[in-house]
């Protein structure tokens, strides 16, 4: 009789023993399957026990069903353990949908790209196209097709930064463009009139910085060339753009002013949108700020292009880009725009 008694307390122990290694509720239903289930041996010996003395039956079923007891109970307290930590790990992964989102950082547009932007949707909208050109460029181009040869002093207005190009036969002279008006150049010899275009882009000049020089800028270039373009048609395109960019009741003036590549050339002011023409800081007290440079292209532009200036007739303009956001917000250094400093770029 005390083997069995023996069996069944070895039994029991290693029961325990195994019990505090289930980690998963399917192990602990193996484990409950092993020593509870209906082949385990405690339920066996549970299930012979007739087969025993009568003196001994009682012993041994007492013991046996206290064991049964007994695991059943501590069963029970794993599986509490095992449901716990289980939970723990879902608690830690859950997400409360109640939360307060996190603030994600946006990025935006560059003011000078979104300035470019309002710019050439003005002109898309009259019928331009836009096209765009190298910002390292010929000599020819920046200059020669434009009416400056070398030693032109209009070229003196145009500080210059030379990146000589070499070839086996020597080095060509090339640089970064001073404008964007060889994209005029560039349009014409490959898309013959009628045409209207507008090239934004990046522009250098040679020159030391300071709050109101920057040796990067940006333009954008417009132009339209077809047969009987006059005058009235770039003071009606340029008035109303001017009107769209700056508000319905600007005015605009036109004065004369010298390019070589435009004759006759202008340059375009709009009433002040702060003072309305009165006079004040940002327009010097003058009334009036000063916003591109025009004119009818030039015959012999138009003639290097192999255009007929008998025949065709076309205006071009160019302006400044950053120039609108520093009237507009008030900017007094136009160093702030490519020093990447983010609490200058947020603002916009
Ligand atoms: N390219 C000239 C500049 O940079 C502007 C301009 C363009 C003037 C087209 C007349 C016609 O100053």
């Amino acid at each position: 009789m005390s083997d069995e008694i023996d069996n069944i307390a070895e039994l029991e122990h290693q029961a325990k023993d195994e019990l505090k290694k289930t980690k998963s509720a399917d192990e602990l239903e193996a484990w409950r399957v092993r020593y509870l289930g209906r082949k385990s041996k405690i339920v066996n010996i549970l299930r012979s026990l007739a087969g025993y003395p009568i003196e001994q039956r009682k012993t041994i079923g007492e013991y046996a069903n206290k064991a049964k007891i007994g695991l059943t109970a501590q069963m029970s307290y794993q599986k509490g353990h095992i449901d716990s930590s289980a939970h723990q790990i879902l608690e830690r992964a859950k997400i409360d949908v109640t939360l307060p989102g996190e603030p994600c950082q946006l990025g935006r547009l560059h003011p000078t790209t979104r300035t470019i932007k309002e710019i050439c949707d003005i002109f898309v909208s009259m019928g331009f196209q836009i096209v765009e050109g190298p910002e390292v460029e010929w000599e020819y181009y920046n200059f020669e097709a434009l009416n400056m040869p070398a030693e032109h002093p209009a070229r003196d207005g145009f500080a210059t930064l030379w990146v000589d190009y070499q070839t086996e036969t020597g080095a060509r002279p090339m640089l970064m463009r001073t404008h964007t008006s060889p994209v005029q150049i560039r349009t014409m010899e490959k898309i013959k009139p009628p045409v209207r275009v507008v090239a934004p882009g990046r522009v250098y000049r040679y020159e030391a910085t300071d709050a109101t020089h920057e040796w990067m800028f940006s333009q954008v270039e417009g132009f339209a060339v077809d047969r009987n373009i006059t005058m009235a048609d770039l003071k009606g395109t340029l008035f109303e753009f001017a009107r769209r960019l700056f508000g319905q009741d600007r005015k605009c003036r036109f004065r004369c002013d010298y390019f070589p590549f435009v004759e006759p050339g202008v340059e375009i002011a709009i009433d002040c949108f702060m003072c309305g023409g009165k006079g004040c800081r940002l327009c010097g007290n003058t009334g009036w700020i000063e916003i591109l440079g025009a004119g009818m292209i030039h015959p012999e532009v138009l003639r290097g292009c192999g255009i007929d200036p008998e025949e065709y007739s076309g205006f071009a303009f160019g302006m400044g880009v950053e120039r609108i956001p520093i009237l507009r917000y008030g900017i007094d250094d136009i160093r702030l725009f490519y020093a990447n400093d983010l609490r200058f770029l947020k603002q916009f």
